[in-house]
C-alpha cells in the first residue's frame, strides 16, 4: 500500500525538480537506507575522551573541496570554485528583494539595530521584531510552531558532536524523534554523529556552515553557508535537507529569499529554553533555564496549547543542555499529549529532503504507530548496515521506498 503511494509521489517530486532551475551539484556515495555505523569506541562509548580522541571519519575528505571549518563558507576559495560559481550564476539575483540591506555588527559583535525602522520592520527582520511572515514576494514563510494541539515540537541545535552518544541513546530508548539542526562544520568533523541522527529516525535540517549572524553576511556568503551545509549533510548521510534554522534566529527577507532559491524554508520556534546561555550569558543561570522548562511544561496542561502546538528551541551543544533536556523529558511527556519532531507534526512526509524517496510518518501515523501495519512495506534507514550495540530497534516510523536507488542516481 505504502509502496504504490510512494511511487506516485516520487513521480511528482521528479517533475517539480525538473521545473526548478537552480543548479545543485551534490554528490554522495552514501545510501541513506544503508548507513553503516561500525561498533567502535567513538560510536558506542559514553566517555567523551574515548569518543572524540582518535576520531576517524569514515570518509576521506578532500580539504580543498570544502570551506574552512567554522569560517564563513566562502573561505578556502569556495566562492571562486566552478561548482559554487555555477550555483551562484543559476540564481536570478535581479529578483532579490531590492530594499533589504545587509545588516552590520557593533564593536561588541552584536547586531546593530541603530537606524533601523523597527516599528514598521520593512525587512521582516526577526532579530528586530520577531517577524516571521515575509513582506517580500517569492519568499518562503518561516515555520514557528507545530499546528497539532497539545504537541511539543522537539528540536536540538548545534550538533552533531563526537561525544553525544549517551544523549542519542536516551532518545532512542524513549523511541523519541527530534528535529536536529546540524552545523556543516560539525557534520564534516564528526560524520558518525550525523549518520546516527538519520539512522535513528530524526529529522535532519541545516544550521549553517559556521554559525554566523546571517543578516550580516553578503549574498554570496549567505548562499555559501546554506549550500555547503546541505552538501555536507548529503555527503555523509545521503540526504539533502530542505529545512534550516539560522543561528540566533537572525533572518530577514534577503536571507529568506536566498534560502528560497535553494527551496529551503526556515524553522524557528515560539518557545526558547535559553539552555545554551546558562552560566554563559550574564543573568542566565541553570535555575533560569529550569524555570523556563517548568513554565513551558505547565503550558502543556493549563490550556495554552489547546488549539495549536509549539516548537521549543533547545540545544545538544554540551553536557549541561543535554542534561536539561533529559531531566525535563518525563514531565514534558506527562503534560503534553505528544512530543514529536517538526517533520512529523507538520505532515511533511517526503518533502523534507531533496530525495523524495525518503519519507517520514504523518502525525497520525506516528501517534497510531502501534496500530499500524504499514511498516511492512518500507525499508528502515540503515536496517541492513548496523552492527551497533545499542541499535536493536529499527525505526519503523520512517518509510523508505525501495526504489530509492533509481531516484538517488538523479542527484
Ligand atoms: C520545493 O519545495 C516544494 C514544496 O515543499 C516541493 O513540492 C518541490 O518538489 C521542491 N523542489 C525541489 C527541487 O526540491
Ligand atoms: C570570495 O570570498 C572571500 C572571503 O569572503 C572574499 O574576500 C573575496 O572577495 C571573494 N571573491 C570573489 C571573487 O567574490
Ligand atoms: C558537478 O560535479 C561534477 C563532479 O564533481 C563536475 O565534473 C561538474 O563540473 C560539476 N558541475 C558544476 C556545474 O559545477
Ligand atoms: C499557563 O502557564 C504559563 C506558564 O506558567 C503561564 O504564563 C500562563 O499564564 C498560564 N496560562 C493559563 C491560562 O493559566
Ligand atoms: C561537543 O560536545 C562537547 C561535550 O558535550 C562540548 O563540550 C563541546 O563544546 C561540543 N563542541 C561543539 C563544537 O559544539
Ligand atoms: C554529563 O556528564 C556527567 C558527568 O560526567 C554524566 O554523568 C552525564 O551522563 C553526562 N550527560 C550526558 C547527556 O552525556
Ligand atoms: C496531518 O494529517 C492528518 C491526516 O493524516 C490530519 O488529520 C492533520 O490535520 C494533519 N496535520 C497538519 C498539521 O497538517
Ligand atoms: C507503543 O507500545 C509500546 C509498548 O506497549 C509503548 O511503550 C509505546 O508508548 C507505544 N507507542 C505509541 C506511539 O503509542
Ligand atoms: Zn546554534
Amino acid at each position: 500500500m505504502v509502496w504504490k503511494y510512494q511511487a506516485a509521489i516520487m513521480t511528482l517530486g521528479m517533475t517539480a525538480l525538473g521545473a526548478h532551475a537552480i543548479t545543485t551539484n551534490y554528490t554522495s556515495t552514501v545510501d541513506p537506507t544503508k548507513l553503516n555505523i561500525p561498533n567502535i569506541e567513538q560510536t558506542t562509548s559514553h566517555d567523551v575522551v574515548a569518543q572524540c580522541k582518535y576520531y576517524q571519519p569514515p570518509f576521506t575528505l578532500d580539504k580543498a573541496a570544502w570551506p574552512n571549518s567554522w569560517e564563513i563558507a566562502t573561505s578556502n576559495g569556495m566562492n571562486t570554485s566552478a561548482e559554487y560559481t555555477a550555483l551562484y550564476n543559476s540564481i536570478d539575483w535581479t529578483k532579490a528583494p531590492a530594499n533589504v540591506k545587509q545588516k552590520t555588527k557593533g564593536p561588541d559583535g552584536a547586531l546593530n539595530l541603530q537606524g533601523y525602522d523597527t516599528a514598521n520592520d520593512p525587512d521582516c527582520w526577526w532579530s528586530a521584531s520577531q517577524c516571521t511572515k515575509p513582506k517580500a514576494q517569492g519568499v518562503n514563510a518561516d515555520i514557528v510552531n507545530c499546528l497539532e494541539p497539545n504537541t511539543w515540537g522537539l528540536t536540538y541545535d548545534d550538533g552533531p558532536n563526537c561525544s553525544h552518544n549517551a544523549f542519542y541513546d536516551f532518545l532512542e530508548q524513549n523511541n523519541q524523534k527530534a528535529s536536529m539542526f546540524y552545523i556543516g562544520s560539525n557534520v564534516i568533523a564528526w560524520p558518525y554523529g550525523a549518520m546516527r541522527g538519520l539512522k535513528d529516525g530524526h529529522h535532519l535540517a541545516g544550521h549553517t556552515w559556521s554559525h554566523q549572524l546571517m543578516t550580516t553576511l553578503s549574498n554570496q556568503e549567505v548562499l555559501a553557508e546554506l549550500y555547503y551545509t546541505a552538501k555536507a549533510i548529503k555527503y555523509v548521510t545521503g540526504v539533502t535537507p530542505l529545512y534550516w534554522r539560522p543561528a540566533q534566529g537572525d533572518l530577514d527577507d534577503r536571507v529568506r529569499w536566498i534560502a528560497s532559491q535553494l527551496n529551503m524554508t526556515a524553522i524557528l520556534w515560539n518557545l526558547d529554553t535559553d539552555d545554551w546561555a546558562a552560566n554563559t550569558m550574564p543573568g542566565v543561570t541553570p535555575e533560569t533555564v529550569q524555570q523556563n522548562y517548568k513554565n513551558f511544561i505547565q503550558m502543556g496542561s493549563n490550556g495554552t496549547f489547546n488549539t495549536v502546538g509549539n516548537i521549543v528551541l533547545s540545544h545538544e551543544i554540551n553536557n549541561m543542555t543535554m542534561d536539561f533536556a533529559m531531566q525535563n523529558y518525563p514531565e514534558i511527556k506527562k503534560n503534553y499529549k505528544h512530543i514529536v519532531d517538526v517533520a512529523t507534526c507538520m505532515n511533511f512526509t517526503n518533502s523534507i529532503y531533496i530525495e523524495k524517496s525518503i519519507t517520514y510518518p504523518t502525525f497520525d501515523q506516528l501517534v497510531n504507530q502501534n496500530a499500524s501495519t504499514a511498516t511492512g512495506s518500507g525499508v528502515s534507514p540503515g536496517a541492513s548496515g548496523s552492527s551497533m550495540g545499542t541499535q536493536t530497534t529499527v525505526n519503523g516510523a520512517l518509510f523508505i521506498a525501495a526504489l530509492f536507488g533509481v531516484v538517488a542516481s538523479l542527484f
